[in-house]
């Protein structure tokens, strides 16, 4: 019954669009093409995958409010791997969207059991990335936010354990703390539109995070009064659980419009589901609901180690941390597995397979912002020009000077995350 992907474990090699298609994730690109001055990540289709990704688009284009929400569990040194969506992170809020960075400390003693000091060390350092990237919005500890987790014992009430076992595959032995941080793990997504009123709220997340999207989706729209349908002449706005005074009042608010209420729901003609929606939402929230809309979010493909399998701090050759000694690093890239052939003869014949190449690949992500630049690299590679050893060495040079940079800026930021 356990579902293919799981938060809590390895999950390497995934065929993406495999699980896209499984779970009804949609592909990003038809959005990206409306999208104005879209970043790296989103030309190179790095982030590849979503669920209502429309819905952000347009509040960027028409200047709309909006949330982007993302977490971090603060067990170990943030690495090369968590770079992509702290990057969607900054962007978006420099694109208009009000910022919100969980550290998941709850998650971290619960499932990991770390200390509070070790989860207060290891947050610090990801705000500190977070802030050297730009980052500028709010951020908090779940164990210090009363008001989350009072949402998420709200939102727990809408989560049962047969929930849990589809979709994380819990057991008997599974321990209640761990269901908790689930919980939590919502509260923190809906958290935005608690505080500052309903909007559209994106999550970045890599798609281990997708089982706590689709249940967060449940939990909001369990938590919603009202459903509103499409008629053929208007809307239906369908109570689910709204009080009287949440009916009387959508009634006084379309009457004008010749709406006619029935016993669960009421039917307005002539008007526009958008504004419909609008309005009913704004009722929700005067009655003490939330008018919660369902969470967006977005997928990223990761990042190969540079020993070819899964990049993570449990191999240390699979990646690099921007403190290391720089002649380590440099040992780590010139060791990398690439798309580059037995011999050179075969090279210079065949030429490379930059798609199977770890260091093309550290270049797609992050150190080759240049679009020709990237594109001739792949181009020499593929024609046999262009040899590991040098492309190897051109890389590590890019990577000494983003090292460098990154280092200045996490000197500059450090009190920031305090
Ligand atoms: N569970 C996430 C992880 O393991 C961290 C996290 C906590 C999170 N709250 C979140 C991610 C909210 C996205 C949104 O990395
Ligand atoms: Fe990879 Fe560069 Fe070698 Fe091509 S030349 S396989 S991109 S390291």
């Amino acid at each position: 019954m356990q579902s293919e992907i799981n938060p809590w474990s390895s999950t390497p090699n995934l065929d993406m669009e495999k699980l896209y298609r499984e779970f009804g994730i949609e592909p990003i690109e038809d959005i990206v093409k409306g999208i104005e001055d879209a970043p790296t990540f989103l030309r190179r289709n790095i982030v590849s995958g979503n669920r209502d990704y429309s819905l952000i688009a347009d509040a960027i284009a028409a200047k709309k409010k909006f949330y982007v929400m993302t977490g971090f569990m603060p067990s170990g040194y943030p690495h090369l791997g968590h770079l992509m969506v702290m990057k969607e992170v900054v962007w978006h809020t420099k694109r208009g969207g009000t910022g919100f960075i969980s550290i998941a400390d709850r998650e971290a003693h619960a499932v990991r059991g770390l200390s509070r000091e070790k989860c207060k060390f290891f947050g610090e350092k990801y705000l500190s990335w977070l802030y050297a990237l730009g980052y500028k919005g709010e951020r908090y500890y779940q164990s210090e936010n009363d008001r989350l987790k009072d949402l998420a014992f709200e939102s727990a009430i809408r989560i049962n354990f047969s929930q849990l076992t589809a979709i994380y595959g819990f057991t008997p032995e599974t321990s209640l703390a761990h269901a908790m941080s689930v919980a939590t793990q919502v509260a923190d997504i809906l958290y935005p539109q608690l505080k500052y009123g309903p909007a559209p709220t994106v999550v970045p997340v890599g798609i281990d995070q997708d089982p706590h999207i689709r249940l967060t989706r449940d939990v909001a729209n369990s938590l919603r009064m009202f459903t509103i349908l499409k008629t053929d002449d208007g809307v239906s706005i369908r109570s689910k659980n709204a009080p009287a005074q949440a009916m009387d009042m959508v009634e006084k608010e379309f009457g004008k419009n010749g709406c006619k209420r029935f016993e669960g729901h009421i039917d307005v003609r002539g008007v526009d589901i958008a504004y419909a929606d609008e309005i009913v939402r704004k009722i929700e929230v005067e009655c003490g609901g939330y008018g919660f809309y369902l969470p967006s979010s977005t997928y990223h493909t990761f990042l190969q180690g540079l020993t070819g399998g899964k990049m993570s701090s449990s191999v240390p050759e699979s990646l690099f941390r921007f403190d290391e000694p720089e002649k380590d690093i440099k040992k780590k890239i010139m060791g990398a597995l690439t798309g580059g052939r037995m011999t050179l003869e075969e090279q210079k014949k065949l030429g490379g397979e930059p798609e199977k190449c770890s260091i093309y690949l550290l270049n797609v992500f992050h150190m080759q912002e240049d679009d020709e630049e990237l594109k001739e690299m792949c181009r020499a590679c593929k024609a046999g020009e262009l040899l590991c050893g040098t492309c190897k060495k051109e890389t590590f040079e890019r990577i000494k000077e983003f090292t460098k940079d990154f280092n200045e800026k996490l000197d500059e930021v450090s009190h920031m995350a305090e």
